[in-house]
This record gives C-alpha cells, structure tokens and sequence, in this order.
C-alpha cells in the first residue's frame, strides 16, 4: 500500500488528512491536559465503538449527544489535519481520540495526570475488519485481494504502521495508573461489566437505569442507525457510498477467511513478536 500514502518517521498515513508539520509539531508542542481523556487504538479495533461508549458515560445515557454531534468531532482524532486544528480551540477537558504508535505520541502526555484507554482486539479481526474497511475508502489504495493485503498487514505497510509494533509500543504503559487497557471482545462478551469498568476507570457513577441505556445506545443496531455515528455523513466524500463502517461488529470472523496456511504464518509471527508479554493482555488466545 503506497499510493496516496506519506511517510513520517517510517510511519505510514494517508495523505489527505495528514501532514508532517502536523505530525512534528503535534509531538513537542501540543499539550495534554490532566483533565483529558485520551482513546487509543489501532485502527479497525473498534476505535468509534469505544468513543461512542464513552460519550454516552458521559451523558449519563442520555442519546442526544451522540445523535447530535458527528462522532469526529466529539472526540476529535489528535493527529489528523482537522482533528488537531479543532482540539487546539477546545476548552476545558476534552475527549481525544489517536491512532498513533507510543513514539509520536504528544510528549506532554507522558508527564500528565491525562487518563488514557488502549483498546486492543484479536489482530486476525482488526485484519479481516481493515480489509473490508479500506477496500471502501477512497483515501488509500485498495488492497486487490485479501493475500495483497496479508503481506501488507504483515510488513506493517499500512497506515500507521505494524500492529504489532503499536501494539508493543503501548502496552510498555500497562502498569501506569492512568492508563487501562481494555478489549474489544470483552466488550462483545460483556458490555455491562465493560462499562462499569470504564466507569470506574474514569471516575463516573452510573444509576442502574442511565447504565441500560449507555448499553441500549452503544449496541452495533444502534450505532448503525446513528447517522452521527456510522460514517454516512462523508459517503461519497472520504467512503464509498455502498461502504459501511460498521460492517459485522463480531468477534473470529478472521475464521471465516484466512487460509490455514495464512493462519499458520499469523501464529508464527504473532508468537515471535508477542510472546513475552502477558497472554491475558490477549484474551481472545
Ligand atoms: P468489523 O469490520 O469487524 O465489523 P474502528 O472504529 O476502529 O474503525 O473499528 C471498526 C470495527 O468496529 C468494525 O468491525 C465495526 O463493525 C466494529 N464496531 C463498531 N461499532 C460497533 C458496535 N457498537 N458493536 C460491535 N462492533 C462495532
């Protein structure tokens, strides 16, 4: 994947929304508040699931937040043109949303109070999920077949880069307080507790009936019929028009299309770059 790609730092991403001035600037002199709080994915991880989940904390349940305000500008992505333009403006304490690898990350965070929320999913999934996603965007070049993509994801030569390596970056933070790691498939296993963690982890208290609806109006359905939440505002702009962001919303559907050959190679490599860490960081093993 080249085409229409910028390189930054041995960093891949997409040229339309990112510049390096950005990128550079965004590393030594964009401040990060105590007060924020920062979503962290790679992408295709459930990145607006997560952001949606926690505008609706924040408005105890209530919807019409998040079906008022497109989802981009409720937690603006910290590196892209837009996002960090509209962040810099911002008052008070702010939702962030990032995709960056640790070592481009805005420096100050990492002397900050700021409370941020890694959210990791089965990498097999984040494939499947990406292939699907950027064969309807417009701002990449598409993968011509799900093996083309394989040795893309493999290499790392996608935006933003390795998942392992991002993966590896930010998981070197999981002892810091201010820092939770949460999971896509538990969130699929078990929202409820999924939400009360976030609560805890914020600071925010829920009453029984705020926390059903934090639940009713994060549920895939939901967010597919939320049209400041399911990309159907950029249609024919940044996605296809036929294109869905929100697409299964399932966890394993990687089953349902790797070879057993390719899923070998995965194993292997996942072994060789993951397996010091802590297997429970990885809970769909
Ligand atoms: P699939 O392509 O596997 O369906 P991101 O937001 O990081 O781009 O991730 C997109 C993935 O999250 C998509 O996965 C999408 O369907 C899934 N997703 C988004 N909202 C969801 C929800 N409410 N419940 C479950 N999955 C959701």
């Amino acid at each position: 994947m080249t085409g229409k790609l910028i390189w930054f730092e041995g960093i891949p991403f997409p040229r339309l929304d990112y510049s390096p001035e950005i990128l550079s600037s965004l590393q030594e002199s964009f401040i990060i508040k105590d007060e924020d709080v920062l979503l962290l994915t790679f992408p295709k991880s459930g990145t607006n699931w997560l952001i949606e989940t926690v505008c609706l904390i924040y408005s105890k349940g209530d919807p019409k937040w998040v079906q008022s305000e497109p989802i981009w500008n409720r937690s603006p992505w910290v590196e892209n043109k837009y996002g960090y333009e509209l962040l810099k403006e911002k008052e008070g304490p702010r939702l962030i949303s990032s995709h960056l690898p640790i070592q481009l990350f805005p420096k100050s965070f990492f002397n900050s109070k700021a409370k941020m929320i890694y959210l990791i999913r089965n990498p097999r999934d984040v494939f499947v999920s990406g292939y699907f996603f950027w064969r309807i965007a417009k701002f990449v070049e598409k993968p011509e077949s799900l093996e083309e993509y394989f040795e893309w994801f493999i290499r790392g030569n996608m935006p933003f880069g390795s998942w392992f390596d991002h993966t590896r970056g930010w998981m070197s933070m999981r002892d810091k307080e201010n820092f939770l790691i949460l999971s896509y498939e538990e969130m699929k296993w078990d929202m409820r507790s999924a939400v009360e963690k976030i609560c805890q982890f914020l600071g925010k208290k829920l009453e029984p009936e705020e926390l059903d609806s934090v639940l009713r109006n994060s549920s895939f359905q939901a967010m597919k019929e939320n049209n400041m939440s399911n990309y159907s505002l950029v249609k024919g702009l940044h996605l296809e028009e036929n294109g869905h962001l929100l697409r299964k919303g399932v966890t394993g559907d990687w089953k349902n299309h790797f070879t057993v050959a390719q899923a070998e190679i995965f194993d292997k490599l996942f072994q060789e770059k993951m397996a010091d860490l802590p297997q429970e960081l990885f809970p769909w093993e």
